[in-house]
């Protein structure tokens, strides 16, 4: 059978949560803040913080067992590795070619993409189309986030907003048929760079005594211009992949958004005229882990058998850039 005939298909997912987790009354003795105001203004609780020599490529890792082995694939099956990551453990080399080495998966290609919290689903088209073409049989993609090591924590405003963690799914040929990615849409809006960004350590502000003083190697953002480009672009989004499956809104059984806040997820539920209760949610654990986040969440939802074969279900996310993405799948 020539695998590149077959639909694209998830054949395996799996999450990685560091072990110390960080609650939102900690967090007020270390900021201004409180559980009070972080839950009404967000719905996180909780989030997750890697340990001190703990990288991003160590959550990656663990991540991608957990998927390769629910897959029944081993690493020197693999001929790509994507990690989507904006808190690499170093500029360079890629965090995927340290994934590469941990996992001993020599056949595979492996780089990272630069995308924000919407980099798992840019992963998930760009493997998509690597197996179709026949160029791969087996990809592995992975949000793998460090947020901590960029957080300001003095900064109230978006420290009691990030976390850790990392989630990976395998992608091959549909041979049993579940899991079909039926369509995919992702896009770029790159006037709005300066909502959401880590400035500092690139090019344009290098690592320098002055520029870490004043915090430019740390997340920054608008919250409130965000917000509104985040319920629109999401909404968009999903409904162009919904539309391009040939679904309508009612046919779907889950919505995984990317889990940033309660409020958008409830604006974009509201908008797709999809009940909430059909929306999946965990960021009240783990906040916002960026590229890790929707990829978590569909770890979670699948082994939680939120969703069984047949059902079709939408991913969908958003982030700096800005970047926003989405896919269809019936499981
Ligand atoms: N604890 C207590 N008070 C805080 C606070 C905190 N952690 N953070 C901000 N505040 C204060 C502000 O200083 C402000 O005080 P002021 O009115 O005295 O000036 C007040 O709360 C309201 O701040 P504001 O920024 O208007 O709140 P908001 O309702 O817009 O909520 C966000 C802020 C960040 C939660 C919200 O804008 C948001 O979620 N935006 C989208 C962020 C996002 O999703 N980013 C990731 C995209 S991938």
């Amino acid at each position: 059978m020539n695998l590149a005939d077959q639909p694209v298909a998830i054949l395996g997912t799996g999450s990685y949560l560091p072990a110390k987790a960080l609650s939102n009354d900690e967090l007020s003795t270390i900021v201004d803040t409180s559980d009070e105001w972080i839950t009404s203004r967000t719905g996180i609780k909780n989030r997750h913080i890697a340990a001190e020599g703990e990288h991003t490529s160590h959550l990656a890792t663990h991540a991608a067992k957990k998927a390769l082995e629910q897959a029944g694939i081993t690493a020197d099956q693999l001929g790509l590795i994507i990690v989507a990551t904006i808190t690499p453990d170093t500029l360079t080399p890629a965090t995927a070619c340290y994934v590469q080495n941990n996992l001993g998966a020599p056949q595979a290609v492996a780089f990272d993409i630069s995308a924000a919290c919407s980099g798992f689903l840019y992963s998930m088209k760009i493997a998509e189309n690597m197996i179709q073409t026949g160029a791969v049989d087996y990809a592995l993609i992975i949000g793998a986030e460090k947020l901590s090591s960029f957080i300001n924590w003095k900064d109230r405003t978006t420290c009691v907003l990030f976390g850790d963690g990392a989630g990976a799914a395998v992608l091959g040929a549909s041979i049993e048929g579940t899991g079909r990615i039926l369509a995919t849409d992702i896009g770029t809006d790159g006037k709005q760079t300066h909502l959401l960004n880590i400035p500092g350590g690139g090019s344009a502000h290098p690592t320098t005594e002055e520029n870490v003083n004043q915090h430019l190697a740390s997340l920054s953002m608008q919250g409130k211009e965000v917000f509104k480009h985040a319920v629109t672009r999401m909404k968009n989004s999903a409904n162009t992949v919904i539309a391009r499956a040939g679904l309508e809104p009612s046919d779907i059984k889950l919505v995984i958004p990317h889990q940033a806040n309660l409020r958008i997820i409830d604006a974009i539920a509201d908008r797709l005229t999809i009940d909430n209760k059909k929306v999946f949610v965990n960021l009240d654990r783990y906040g916002n882990t960026s590229a890790a986040a929707v990829a978590i969440a569909l770890d979670e939802a699948h082994r939680q058998e939120k969703f069984e074969r047949g059902d079709k279900i939408v991913l969908v996310v958003f982030g700096a850039g800005m970047t926003w993405a989405s896919a269809a799948i019936e499981w």
